[in-house]
């Protein structure tokens, strides 16, 4: 029989949940009590609201370096606390939106939340980072007044409970039951993929991608990037729909993602963008028709045609628009919603739908109160995430099957084979094109950020234009959310300059470039946004304030 003791500890510094928990270097994790601080403030957050007592809660994550010990210390710390039963995923291994889906669905929804340890799409590895959040009940991130809470709680800990319990094996699937002071304490190992799969069954019509992606004129490439999303295209890919194991690459799980950088996009998913043709001088070639990437923990998308890139904004503006493909949206759509720095894209398509458009701050959080108002269906952010109201995360894996089912959707009584770029093509046709940029400014000194944010507010006044700092009224439960961004728009364009909330170290500037055309369909980015960035480099006089010479990614 274990027991359970309390621990004397001392609040650490950096606990403070971003925009999508806490993201930290490994090393800096190491420190002791990290782990059992963070989970203890998570606990004592959940108390002052709900039952922990008795309660299944759900622990995993992306895979990465670390998750594997920071799960048997949260698992003692679960105990301590006398959560009834933990499930975990076979090795630790759920994606992101797979919890989301267990947290929602598993025995009917009985999971009062879940730890999920991811850092997304940051490196992993002993020198790279690691991540930590706390899902709620809707199977969400936490909302603010949560993280604010449990940011609270990590500043003011002066002790954890522990219960003394052995490491549990999980790396084959069963249950193990202690008896923690008397009390049962349960630990389930359970298959990572089989809730999420049959969710998706659920939603889309297998026959029709099935059909698709056998057709001898249509090729797939399929790029996980060695994250947590390899098991869950493996199992619906290649076992359900048939698509040969080498078309799904990087598909095994690896602490460090074989030393790259698991982000889906056109920078860091640089063989998926060569295998597709993208910047290649040979025009025409055989390059495969449809492509696509996930992040670390599988919530994030990229998708690409032969020799074509879809941002992040048009995608969700066209699976918006088609969403017909789709028998989970049979009912129509409730409303579409994006987050500020994405482009306007998904508005035209709502307006003529005539529904509502919501616009959100950054991060995934802010779908879900709309969502669980029912007031919405379909979202996305130009960050790569894309997804729906049958989760409370975004979900890359569902992002890919959407895309698949409008393009077998198109296919249906087409004599030719119309792939992403034709379907992106003629919806630039229906509703205008949003050219759209970002650059990035990564790991910059956060006084010099800050700087450059309080001279461009000072700059408010002298631009003729609307600007703002962006400030949202959640409109379900009228919390605000204030500095969100510093917009600058004109009628025909928007640059937006915002402080990252993922890094793990410094401060990272983005900055947004859009322009609308109705007419003007085929400029490159560069032509279309070229005199805007000018504009932007010499109006903020970035470069300068940063020390840089340039953005260091620019997507
Ligand atoms: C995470 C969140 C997204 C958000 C993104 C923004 O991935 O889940 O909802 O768009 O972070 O990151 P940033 O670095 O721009 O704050
Ligand atoms: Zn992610």
């Amino acid at each position: 029989m274990s027991t359970i003791q309390a621990v004397h500890t001392t609040p650490i510094q950096g606990q403070k949940p971003g925009t999508s928990g806490v993201r930290k270097k490994v090393t800096e994790v190491l420190q002791p009590h990290y782990i059992e601080n963070f989970t203890q403030s998570c606990f004592n957050t959940v108390k002052e609201r709900e039952v922990l007592e008795g309660s299944t809660i759900v622990v995993s994550g992306d895979g990465r370096y670390y998750n594997k010990t920071a799960i048997q210390t949260i698992l003692k710390v679960a105990a301590g606390n006398r959560v009834g039963r933990v499930w975990v995923g076979q090795n630790g291994i759920l994606s992101t939106p797979a919890v989301s889906v267990i947290i929602r669905e598993r025995e009917g929804g009985i999971a009062l939340g879940g730890l999920i340890l991811t850092a997304s799409h940051n490196p992993g590895g002993p020198n790279a980072d690691f991540g930590i959040k706390y899902n709620i009940g809707n199977g969400g991130p936490a909302p603010e007044d949560w993280t604010n809470r449990i940011y609270e709680h990590t500043i003011s800990i002066s002790e954890y409970s522990i219960a003394d319990i052995p490491d549990v094996d999980i790396s084959s699937l069963g249950r193990t039951e202690f008896q923690v002071d008397g009390r049962p304490f349960v630990v389930e190992v359970i298959d990572s993929t089989e809730d999420y799969v049959a969710k998706m069954q659920s939603i889309f019509n297998f026959d029709d991608l099935r059909a698709l992606v056998s057709r001898p004129d249509f090729k797939i490439h399929y790029d996980c990037l060695s994250g947590v999303s390899g098991p869950y295209a493996r199992h619906i890919f290649h076992r359900i729909l048939g698509v040969p194991l080498e078309q799904i690459k990087n598909s095994e799980p690896l602490e460090d993602f074989g030393g790259g950088h698991p982000d889906p996009n056109l920078v860091y998913a640089h063989d998926l963008v060569h295998a597709m043709g993208i910047g290649a001088e040979v025009q025409h070639g055989d390059y495969p028709d449809f492509g696509a990437a996930n992040d670390g923990d599988a919530d994030r998308n990229m998708i690409l045609g032969k020799q074509f890139f879809v941002t992040p904004s048009d995608s969700v503006a066209v699976l918006a628009a088609n969403s017909a493909a789709i028998p989970y949206f049979a009912g129509g759509l409730k409303g579409v919603a994006r987050s500020m720095p994405t482009s306007t894209a998904i508005d035209f398509v709502g307006q003529k739908l005539g529904i509502q458009v919501y616009e959100v701050p950054t991060g995934w959080k802010f779908f879900g109160n709309l969502m669980d108002a029912g007031r919405l269906s379909i979202c996305g952010e130009e960050s790569f995430g894309t997804g729906s109201d049958h989760i409370r995360e975004k979900d890359g894996v569902w992002a890919v099957l959407a895309w698949l089912s409008v393009i077998a959707y198109k296919n249906k009584n087409s004599d030719h084979l119309v792939g992403v770029e034709e379907i992106v093509r003629s919806h630039w046709q229906e509703y205008g094109r949003n050219y759209y940029m970002r650059y990035d400014y990564e790991n910059v000194d956060s006084n010099a950020a800050n700087q450059l944010m309080e001279t461009l507010k000072n700059k408010f006044s002298e631009f003729q234009g609307q600007a703002d700092s962006y400030e949202y009224t959640d409109p379900v439960d009228h919390s605000v959310t204030k500095n969100q961004g510093l917009r600058f728009i004109t009628p025909e364009w928007r640059v937006i300059y915002r402080l990252s909330g993922t890094g793990s170290s410094g401060a990272t500037v983005r900055v947004y470039y859009e322009k609308y055309e109705k007419v003007n369909l085929d400029l490159s980015t560069d032509q279309a946004l070229g005199s805007i960035i000018d504009w932007s480099l010499k109006f903020s006089d970035i470069n300068a304030i940063l020390s840089v010479t340039g953005p260091t990614v620019i997507t």
